[in-house]
């Protein structure tokens, strides 16, 4: 029996454990994958007692995701790029770190779009951690025009200067707001709206134009009220289930070769949200 898992603080809540599983299951593998809950100061010591144990594979969460990197023996190009690992793959005994959020979200983000992104003009809200993959996912799949909001304007920055290309541009709210008829998509990327706080929304929707995308990476509630604006408004709109499931789902493919039925892991997890 293998062991994988997912370590974070606090990780209680997390879904990972029931997708995981049932996938192991449904494929005939014999896998079992239990959530860790490690503080920051017990990281060193979980990761090598993972070596010790010889665990797998593991994903990563809220707080590790940066820190991980330096107890790991090798970390991919993309994850690097992005500053953060999520998926951790033992290979006969080397920990590598990958990161599937990005290209997770860009996959369940193809199913929704009508318009071709490399037409598209796209605005991401937030540069934090999540904005990182979104961004390198997009800017590696090709998109007409890249726009970044931030509440601190240096991070959107930095991640503008992480690509120095042309397409890419730093915007404040305000101007966001006031040419929002320039844009194909919007992604929230921040945590703006997310349970407690259900009543925020990260901008205004006031005057988006019809069939715009509205993708908020956020998935608890499963319908923002950002979301339920912009669906007033006429826009298609994406929650953040479809990233979650495909992230789990690309780092389960590293880990076991195989592809698990994400129509089914969406239900199971969408059966825990309800
Ligand atoms: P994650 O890994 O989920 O992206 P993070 O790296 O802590 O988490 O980034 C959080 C993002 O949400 C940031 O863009 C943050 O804005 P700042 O860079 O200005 O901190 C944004 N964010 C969080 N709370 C916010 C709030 N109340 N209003 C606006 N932006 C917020």
């Amino acid at each position: 029996n293998k062991l994988y898992g997912i370590i974070g603080y606090p990780i209680g809540h997390s879904m990972s454990p029931l997708m995981h599983n049932d996938a192991f299951l449904q494929l005939g593998l014999n896998g079992y994958y239990h959530a860790f809950n490690v503080r920051e100061d017990q990281l060193k010591e979980t990761i090598a007692a993972f070596r010790v144990l010889n665990v797998s594979g593991f994903n990563v969460t809220i707080p590790h995701k940066v820190s991980i990197m330096k107890y790991l023996d090798e970390v991919d190009v993309e994850a690097k790029q992005i500053g953060a690992v999520n998926t951790v793959v033992n290979v006969d005994g080397r920990l590598i770190g990958y990161n599937t959020d990005g290209k997770g979200y860009l996959k369940s983000l193809l199913e929704v779009i009508v318009k071709p992104l490399e037409e598209s003009t796209v605005l991401v809200i937030g540069a934090g951690g999540a904005a990182r993959g979104v961004v390198s996912a997009l800017m590696n799949y090709g998109v007409a025009q890249l726009m970044i909001a931030n509440r601190t304007d240096e991070k959107a920055t930095q991640i503008k200067n992480d690509y120095g290309q042309k397409n890419i541009e730093v915007i404040s709210f305000e101007e966001a707001e006031s040419n929002i008829g320039v844009f194909d998509i919007l992604i929230n990327t921040t945590s703006v709206g997310m349970s407690p706080n259900i009543e925020n929304i990260p901008l205004s929707v006031e005057k988006i134009k019809q069939n715009v995308v509205l993708s908020d990476l956020i998935y608890n509630p499963l319908k923002t009220r950002w979301l339920q604006l912009g669906e007033e408004k006429g826009a298609i709109i994406h929650n953040g289930v479809g990233m979650f499931v495909e992230q789990g789902a690309l780092a389960f493919q590293k880990w076991t070769g195989l592809n698990p039925d994400t129509k089914k892991m969406k239900e199971i997890v969408l059966k825990q949200l309800g």
